[in-house]
């Protein structure tokens, strides 16, 4: 008998990562563990699964939480071995009536959405099996023409983002290069946006193609990890304005996450919810959500 496939999605316990529980737990053929920082939320989320018909597993992450995401990867590797697909859904944002500095809101959100989803990258992807398939979910803030501060600043940085040698090393250091500005007071003049999530959102975007350059060059075959826009979706995050539902927000991560085997594309790409395929650097991004 083969052995059993594994997937695992972050943030599983509602939003858009609920959705593509509901849809990975109806169409992959394995086992899926719905991940939740807090094992409560989590649990009940399984129930909610069950009610539905559908059954996953469920095993504490928080992305923001060193010794949760080691911990998660020994209960993977000790378990099973290895596992399949992994979906990096988790993430924060804060609301636009935030009160809090600036700085203290780059520096929480550059480390949870880039520095946490890094983290649990760094420790899973030894573990994922040949033809694995990797989805995260960045956003329309994600793509390379939000980076819009003071010109020809924003040019210039926007050029280190879209160069395609990039390193990781490299982006970590632009990562934390906007925290100091940010909270320092000069990320606009420095080139920055206006927008911790928007910074945080480009790095995931930027750290896709970092990661599948060395997906193409790993023993491993058929390593394969996209990025996209979920769409504007009805989610706690949005304050439940935008007008996609759930399963809609679902579609495009969970078409990454299932992509079949072999595939010429896409690999490495950002694609829009739709799961049409966007130039991440050049655009232009449809104008709709
Ligand atoms: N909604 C949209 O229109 C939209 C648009 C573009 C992109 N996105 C992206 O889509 C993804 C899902 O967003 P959503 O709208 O579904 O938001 P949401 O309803 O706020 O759900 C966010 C999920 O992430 C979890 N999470 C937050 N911090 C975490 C941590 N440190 N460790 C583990 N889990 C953590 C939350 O857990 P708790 O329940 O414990 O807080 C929750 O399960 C995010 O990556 C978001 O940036 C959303």
């Amino acid at each position: 008998m083969a052995a059993q496939r594994i997937a695992v999605v972050t943030g599983g316990n509602k939003g858009i990562g609920f959705g593509i529980m509901k849809e990975l737990c109806a169409k992959f053929s394995g086992i899926v563990y719905l991940t939740a920082r807090d094992e409560g939320r989590g649990r009940a989320a399984i129930e909610e699964l069950k009610k539905l018909g559908l059954s996953a597993h469920f095993h504490q992450l928080d992305i923001d939480n060193a010794e949760s995401i080691a911990a998660f990867a020994d209960y993977i590797k000790k378990t099973y071995g290895g596992f399949d697909v992994l979906v990096n859904n988790a993430a924060m944002a804060y609301k636009h009536a935030a009160t809090e500095p600036f700085g203290e809101q780059a520096e929480n959100t550059i480390r949870v959405n880039y520095f946490g989803t890094l983290a649990v990258c760094h420790a899973l992807f030894p573990l994922l099996k040949p033809h694995a398939r990797v989805a995260t979910v960045s956003s329309s803030c994600g793509h390379l023409s939000k980076i819009d501060g003071n010109e020809p600043q924003a040019a210039a940085l926007r050029e280190k983002f879209a160069s395609s040698t990039l390193t990781e090393e490299q982006l970590g250091e632009l990562m934390n290069e906007f925290v100091v500005k940010a909270k320092d007071g000069t990320w606009k003049e420095s080139g920055w946006p206006n927008s911790t999530y928007v910074v945080s959102k480009i790095g995931v975007s930027a750290l896709t193609r970092i990661q599948q350059r060395a997906f193409d060059a790993d023993p491993r075959p058929d390593m394969v990890v996209n990025n996209c826009h979920p769409g504007y979706v009805d989610t706690d995050m949005t304050s439940h304005k935008g007008p996609l539902t759930i399963e809609q927000g679902a579609v495009c991560p969970s078409y990454l996450a299932l992509l079949p085997p072999d595939i010429k594309e896409p690999r490495g790409a950002y694609l829009w919810y739709d799961k049409q395929i966007v130039d991440w650097v050049n655009g232009p991004t449809p104008t709709a959500w």
